[in-house]
């Protein structure tokens, strides 16, 4: 399959886009964006983040006719059962913003006692050929929310959540530590590592 020398990044979150490019910045490859210009709407329908990856990806490279890299993500709260999850962009409604998700989170956690506010950050990557053919990577990024947002970098819920190892919160993290650590650094990385191998 190998790193095709054009790739479309598949999302129109501005923070996604931002920080998929400075994790693939080393990929020696030509980005095509949705910065300003008219971008397929994929609707994201499936029951897991690999299901709304795969949808996403394959939606953008059979409209543009590249191959395009997708990522679907959420956050995983344990004293919420796992959720908001494959839903963590529309947790406060169909079209919430940050601000209002990550208040609906910090609702929901507001009598959970400290040791039982565990969560993570998952990730899938995908990259999928306008022919059908498609590659996936996993990855979760450990943690705890806090009741008190700190922060101003990142986006979504990084301002409440805490990577293990750290007393900063996500949003604290300059762009480069956050990338280091996070679901989407690690689940991108590996997708990388498959397209070259695959390409051996
Ligand atoms: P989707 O992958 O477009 O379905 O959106 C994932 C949602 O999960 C985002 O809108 C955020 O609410 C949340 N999320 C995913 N990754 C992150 C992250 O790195 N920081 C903060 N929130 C995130």
């Amino acid at each position: 399959m190998a790193l095709p020398p054009e790739l479309a990044l598949a999302t129109k979150n501005l923070g996604k886009i931002q920080e998929i490019l400075a994790i693939c910045s080393e990929w020696p490859v030509k980005w095509l964006t949705a910065d300003g210009v008219d971008w397929p709407d994929i609707e994201e329908t499936g029951d897991t983040y690999r299901d709304n990856a795969l949808l996403k990806a394959h939606g953008v490279a059979r409209v543009l006719g590249v191959p395009a890299v997708a990522d679907d993500s959420g956050i995983e709260v344990d004293a919420l059962g796992g959720g908001p999850g494959v839903r963590s962009a529309r947790f406060a409604g169909e079209h919430a913003t940050d601000r209002e998700n990550l208040s609906l989170l910090l609702a929901r956690v507001a009598d959970v006692d400290e040791g039982e506010r565990t969560a993570r950050y998952r990730c899938v990557a995908a990259c999928a050929w306008p022919d059908g053919r498609a590659v996936v990577a996993e990855a979760a990024c450990e943690g705890r929310i806090i009741l008190q947002p700190r922060g101003d970098g990142g986006f979504g819920y990084d301002p409440a959540f805490v990577p293990e190892g750290e007393t900063r919160t996500m949003a604290q993290l300059s762009e480069g530590e956050k990338n280091a650590i996070s679901h989407r650094g690690k689940a991108l990385r590996a997708l990388g590592e498959l397209l070259r191998k695959d390409g051996d």
